[in-house]
């Protein structure tokens, strides 16, 4: 970690409606519908599943590290655009993947859009690596929230 004054905490329920506006800006897909109550369900089923990096306590960083029990999925990883390239997603990705390790889980995944060549570069320098075997199958739930 480049920044000695990082520091990662997990959100809380008064953290919602700052987490999203942050998504807007520092986000991948600023077209997003992410709901507070989504994010509220999230942090209430799971409490330590998003965490925020704050910088001299702002906030300049976001993942979901989120574990079902068998997998781990990672997803909502954002860095300010004007903290980025200071090692803020690298220490988010190493909590994350100490969390998993210590839950059990076996291999750490994330949803990463074709053109975001950016986000490829980030992900391949944090060791991961694309699958080309097999795609996402979805399907819309009537009534559902949450579209990432
Ligand atoms: C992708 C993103 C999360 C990276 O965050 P970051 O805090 O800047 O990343 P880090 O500083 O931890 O960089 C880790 C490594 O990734 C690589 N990397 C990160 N950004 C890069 C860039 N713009 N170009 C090339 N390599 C890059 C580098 O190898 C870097 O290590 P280095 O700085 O020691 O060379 C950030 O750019 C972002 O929020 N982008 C918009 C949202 C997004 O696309 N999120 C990913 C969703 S799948």
């Amino acid at each position: 970690m480049s920044e000695s004054n990082l520091v990662l905490r997990p959100a809380v329920e008064g953290d919602v409606e700052a987490v999203l506006r942050f998504w807007l800006v520092a986000g991948e897909n600023t077209d997003r519908h992410d709901t507070a109550d989504g994010v509220r369900r999230l942090i209430a089923r799971d409490p330590e599943a998003l965490v925020i990096a704050e910088l001299d306590g702002r906030m300049v960083g976001t993942l979901i590290a989120g574990w079902d029990g068998w997998r781990c999925h990672l997803y909502r990883l954002a860095v300010d655009p004007e903290a980025r390239r200071r090692g803020v997603a690298r220490t988010l990705l190493a909590a994350a993947e100490e969390r998993f390790a210590e839950l059990g889980g076996l291999r750490s995944d994330a949803m990463v859009i074709n053109e975001n060549v950016l986000a490829h570069q980030a992900w391949t320098a944090l060791g991961y690596r694309q699958q080309n075997h097999a795609s996402r199958w979805v399907k819309p739930l009537t009534g559902g929230h949450q579209t990432g």
